[in-house]
């Protein structure tokens, strides 16, 4: 994986949202969206960064 590019960091909290046209990587698009979903209930928020390569993550509890 390659990281995520801005345009798509925030659309890929939504449910069944894959970025891989080709669908050459398996997976829901269920998963981040269930992440923000859990955090939310425990006050705490997510965000998604460049990692250069990669991705950077940052989970924060208030
Ligand atoms: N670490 C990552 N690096 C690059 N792209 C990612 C990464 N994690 C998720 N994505 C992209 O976001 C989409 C949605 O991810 P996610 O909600 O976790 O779905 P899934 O449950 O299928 O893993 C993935 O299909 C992929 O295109
Ligand atoms: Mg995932």
């Amino acid at each position: 994986m390659t990281g995520i590019i801005d345009e798509d960091k925030e659309r890929v909290f939504d449910r069944l949202v894959r970025l891989d046209p080709s669908r050459h990587y398996k997976g829901t698009g269920l998963g981040l969206s269930m992440v923000k979903a859990i955090l939310s209930r425990h006050k705490a928020t997510i965000s998604l960064h460049d990692n250069n390569p990669g991705l950077l993550v940052n989970i924060h509890f208030k």
